[in-house]
C-alpha cells in the first residue's frame, strides 16, 4: 500500500551542518598527517621526457616527490561498470599526457605551504605531440554511438505540414560544488583507509585497488559527508590512487585537496554538446514526428555516452522518433556526469523547439504541451508506472498566472520598456532503482542505528531515513544514527541519478516492519507498551538488529551479489511492466532591461511529479537548487577552450560565472505529491535530477518572448540580445 503524505521537517543534521560540527573528508584529524600536492602538465598531450625532483626536495619540509615512476607500470585502468565509465588514462601518475592539467608528480611535505613550494619548483622536460582541443575544428574524429529508432519518423516526416529544423548549442561546463576534491589516505592495522568526498564509496575501493594492483579486500573508504557532488564526485577521481600510493610508501597519513584549477582540468565536466533538431506537425498543428541528431564533446578513451535520447521521446506522445548521437573525439580529460547529464541539455534543445513549433502553428505553448501527452513510453512499448505530467503543467500555471499572459513576443513591454518574457518549458528523468542492504539496531538505552548503502551529498538522504523510522517505530530521531557512505559498514552501491531514495526508503520500510515483527516474537505473546526501545527492555534484551536487502523491480539474487562485490547493480527505468520517470513543469519569468539587455530572473514556478515526497524540505531544497544551475546555465556558465594550448581558459569562480544571491530572485517549487503506485512501497520517485530538465529552455523560451530573439544556444548573453 503506497503511504500517507509526509509532514514538513527540518533537515536532521541541519543543526551540525551551520555549527560546523559535519566533517568531511578533508577535516578528519588524523596524527602525523603529511600534505600533499600535484603538479599539473603544462602540456596538452605527449610524454614527459626528464622530470627531476632535485629543486623540489631541496624545499625545507618536503618529505618525498613521487613520480610516474613510483606507481605501478602497466597499472590496469579501473574498467567500465553499467554507466559508468572508464577513467582515461589510468588515474595514477603517467609518462604519457592526455590532457593539459594532468598530475606529473605528487609532492608530500610536512605543510601545506612546504608542498606547494615543493610542487612550483618542479619543471619537467616535455615531449609534445600535436593535439585536437575543439569539437568545431574540421579534423576531429566522430564515432557513432548508439541510435535510437521508434516508428517511422522519416515517412511521417515526409507528409508534415508544419516543420522546425534547427541547431541548438551546449556549451562544457563544470561542477563547482563547494566542498573542493579531495583524498586523504593512512594505513591502519594493515587497511589502506581512504577518506574521499565520493558519491561512489565502492568504486573508489575498485578503482584503486585496480590502479595500484592491490586486492579490494586491504581498502576501506570512508564518505560520510559531501559537500555537493552533482556527479563530479560519482566519476573516479584523479588523485585518490596517487594519494593512497603515498600514504602506503610513507607509511603516514597523506591528505590532498586539489586547487580549484586543478579540479577544472582534472575532474569530469559537462562536455559540449550540439543538437539538430527537425519536428514534423501536421496540418492540425500536432506533433507528428521528431528527427533529433546530437554530438558531444569525448575524450580519446572516454565513455561518457552521448545518451541524448533519454527523455525526450518519453516527452510527447510521439511514436516515431528517429535519433542519432556521437562521441567527437579530441584532446580533453574525461567529460562526465553533471546533473541532469543528458536530459539538461536535450531539453534546452528539445523544448526550445517546441516552444518554436508551437509558435510556428500559432498555439499557446502551454495548450500545446498539454495536448501532447505521453502514458506510453514509447522507447519499450511499456506503459509508464506514472505520469502527473499535465498536472504538474497545470497547477504551474494556475500558481504562475500564465492565463494573463499575450502571446506576441515583446507584447508584455512595461512602460519603462523593461521587456517581460514568460516561458513554458517541461522535464523527464529516468527512474532507476539500485539493490540495497540495510541493518537496523534498536538499543534499549533509546539510541537506534541504521546502516545502509548511500551516500549524503547534501540533498538529504539522512532526513528521508530518518522520516520513515519515526513514522514506522516513533523513535527518537535525536538519537538515531545513520551510517552510510562507508564500505566498512554496509556495501556501498554508488548514488547518483536520481535513485538514492528511491533506492533506500523500501529497505527502510522494511527494516522497520522487520523490527517490529523480531519484537513481538521476543514478546512471546506479551502486550508490551511505551516506546520501541522501552519494549526492547522489558525483554531484558540490551539491543536487537535485523537485516534486510532489496531490489529493484525485476531483478533477483544476483544484483545483491553484484552490489557486494562493490559491482554496478542498476535496475530500470525499464523495469519488467513498466518504465518509471520523474516529470516537471518550469514556469519562467524574465525581464530584460532595453539599453543594456541584461536579463533577470525575478520569477521561477516549479512542479514536479517525484512521486510521494518523503521528506519536502530537502525535496523543495533539491527542487530550488536545480533551478539555479539551469539558470546559471542559461546566462551565465561556460568553460572556454584556450585552442593554442588545450585546457580550459576561465578555470576559477572568477572568470567562471555562477548565479549569486542577487541574480536569483523567487522560486516557487511545489510537488503533485501523489505516490507511484508501482515503483516501490512508498511510491516515491527521484526529485534531484529531474529538478533540474527543461528549466534552462524555459528561460530561454521567456527570452524569446521577452525580445522576439531566439538564442539557441547556452549561455545566453548580452551580446546575443543587442
Ligand atoms: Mo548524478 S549527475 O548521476 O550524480
Amino acid at each position: 500500500m503506497p503511504s500517507a503524505p509526509f509532514p514538513d521537517r527540518a533537515r536532521i543534521d541541519a543543526h551540525a551542518k551551520v555549527t560546523g560540527a559535519t566533517a568531511y573528508a578533508a577535516d578528519i584529524p588524523l596524527p602525523g598527517l603529511l600534505y600533499a600536492m600535484t603538479v599539473p602538465a603544462t602540456i596538452a598531450k605527449g610524454r614527459i621526457e626528464s622530470l627531476s625532483v632535485d629543486a623540489a626536495k631541496r624545499v625545507p619540509g618536503v618529505v618525498c616527490v613521487l613520480t610516474a615512476a613510483d606507481y605501478p607500470t602497466p597499472a590496469m585502468p579501473p574498467p567500465a561498470k553499467g554507466v559508468t565509465p572508464a577513467a582515461s588514462p589510468t588515474p595514477t601518475i603517467t609518462a604519457e599526457i592526455a590532457y593539459r592539467g594532468q598530475p606529473v608528480a605528487l609532492v608530500v611535505a610536512e605543510t601545506l605551504e612546504a608542498a606547494i613550494e615543493g610542487a612550483e619548483a618542479i619543471r619537467p622536460h616535455f615531449s609534445e605531440t600535436p593535439f585536437q582541443s575543439l569539437i568545431d575544428s574540421a579534423d576531429t574524429m566522430r564515432e557513432p554511438f548508439r541510435p535510437t529508432k521508434i516508428g517511422d519518423a522519416p515517412r511521417l516526416m515526409a507528409t508534415a505540414a508544419t516543420t522546425i529544423d534547427e541547431h541548438y548549442v551546449a556549451p562544457a561546463q563544470h561542477h563547482n560544488p563547494i566542498e573542493m576534491l579531495s583524498t586523504t589516505a593512512v594505513m591502519h592495522n594493515g587497511k589502506l583507509i581512504i577518506y574521499e568526498g565520493t558519491q561512489g564509496a565502492a568504486m573508489v575501493r575498485q578503482s584503486v585497488a585496480r590502479s595500484l594492483n592491490l586486492d579490494q579486500a586491504m581498502i576501506e573508504v570512508k564518505s560520510e559527508y559531501i559537500g555537493g557532488a552533482f556527479g563530479q564526485k560519482g566519476s573516479i577521481q584523479r588523485q585518490s590512487a596517487i594519494v593512497a600510493r603515498a600514504a602506503m610508501l610513507l607509511g603516514r597519513p597523506v591528505k590532498l585537496a586539489m586547487p580549484r584549477t586543478q579540479i577544472f582540468h582534472n575532474a569530469t565536466f559537462r562536455p559540449r554538446s550540439r543538437h539538430h533538431v527537425t519536428l514534423g506537425a501536421d496540418a492540425t498543428g500536432k506533433l507528428i514526428a521528431i528527427r533529433y541528431d546530437a554530438d558531444h564533446q569525448q575524450s580519446r578513451k572516454g565513455g561518457f555516452p552521448p545518451a541524448y535520447h533519454e527523455t525526450p521521446p518519453r516527452m510527447c506522445g510521439i511514436m516515431d522518433y528517429d535519433g542519432t548521437c556521437a562521441n567527437v573525439r579530441i584532446d580533453t580529460q574525461d567529460p562526465g556526469f553533471m546533473r541532469a547529464p543528458n536530459p539538461h541539455p536535450s531539453h534546452f534543445a528539445f523544448e526550445s523547439a517546441v516552444d518554436e513549433l508551437a509558435y510556428k502553428v500559432n498555439r499557446d505553448p502551454l495548450a500545446f504541451r498539454l495536448d501532447h501527452h505521453a502514458e506510453i513510453d514509447p522507447v519499450s512499448g511499456k506503459p509508464m508506472s506514472s505520469v502527473y505530467l499535465n498536472e504538474c503543467l497545470a497547477e504551474g500555471a494556475r500558481r504562475f498566472g500564465w492565463g494573463r499572459r499575450t502571446m506576441a513576443p515583446g507584447s508584455m513591454m512595461l512602460p519603462d520598456g523593461i521587456m517581460i518574457g514568460w516561458g513554458v518549458a517541461a522535464g523527464a528523468y529516468p527512474g532507476p532503482t539500485t539493490p540495497t542492504i540495510a541493518t537496523l539496531r534498536i538499543a534499549a538505552d533509546g539510541t537506534t542505528r541504521f546502516a545502509v548503502a548511500g551516500h549524503e551529498m547534501g540533498q538529504g538522504i539522512r532526513t528521508v531515513i530518518a522520516q520513515l523510522l519515526e513514522r514506522e517505530l516513533g523513535i527518537d530521531t535525536r538519537r538515531l544514527e545513520i551510517l552510510i557512505g562507508d564500505t566498512s559498514v554496509a556495501p556501498q552501491h554508488m548514488t547518483a541519478g536520481s535513485w538514492g531514495t528511491i533506492s533506500v526508503v523500501p529497505a527502510v520500510e522494511k527494516a522497520a516492519a522487520r523490527m517490529k515483527e523480531a519484537i513481538a516474537e521476543l514478546a512471546a505473546g506479551r502486550t508490551l507498551s511505551g516506546s520501541i526501545h522501552q519494549q526492547l527492555a522489558v525483554t531484558r534484551r540490551p539491543v536487537l538488529e535485523v537485516e534486510v536487502s532489496n531490489i529493484a523491480p525485476g531483478q533477483d539474487s544476483t544484483a545483491l551479489d553484484k552490489l557486494r562485490a562493490g559491482d554496478f547493480a542498476r535496475g530500470g527505468p525499464t523495469y519488467p511492466d513498466y518504465t518509471t520517470a520523474s516529470y516537471i513543469a518550469h514556469f519562467v519569468e524574465v525581464r530584460v532591461e532595453p539599453r543594456t539587455r541584461r536579463v533577470r530572473v525575478p520569477r521561477v514556478v516549479s512542479v514536479c511529479d517525484g512521486g510521494r515526497i518523503v521528506s519536502p524540505r530537502t525535496a523543495a531544497s533539491q527542487v530550488r537548487g536545480g533551478v539555479i544551475m539551469a539558470i546559471g546555465s542559461a546566462l551565465r556558465e561556460e568553460t572556454e577552450v584556450d585552442p593554442r594550448f588545450g585546457g580550459w581558459l576561465n578555470a576559477d569562480l572568477a572568470d567562471y560565472v555562477v548565479p549569486v544571491n542577487a541574480d536569483i530572485g523567487e522560486i516557487d517549487v511545489n510537488f503533485i505529491d501523489r505516490p507511484d503506485p508501482l515503483l516501490n512501497s512508498v511510491g516515491a520517485k527521484g526529485v534531484g535530477e529531474v529538478s533540474m530538465v527543461g528549466a534552462a529552455a524555459a528561460v530561454a523560451n521567456a527570452v524569446y518572448h521577452a525580445t522576439g530573439k531566439r538564442i539557441r544556444k547556452m549561455p545566453i548573453r548580452i551580446e546575443d540580445l543587442i
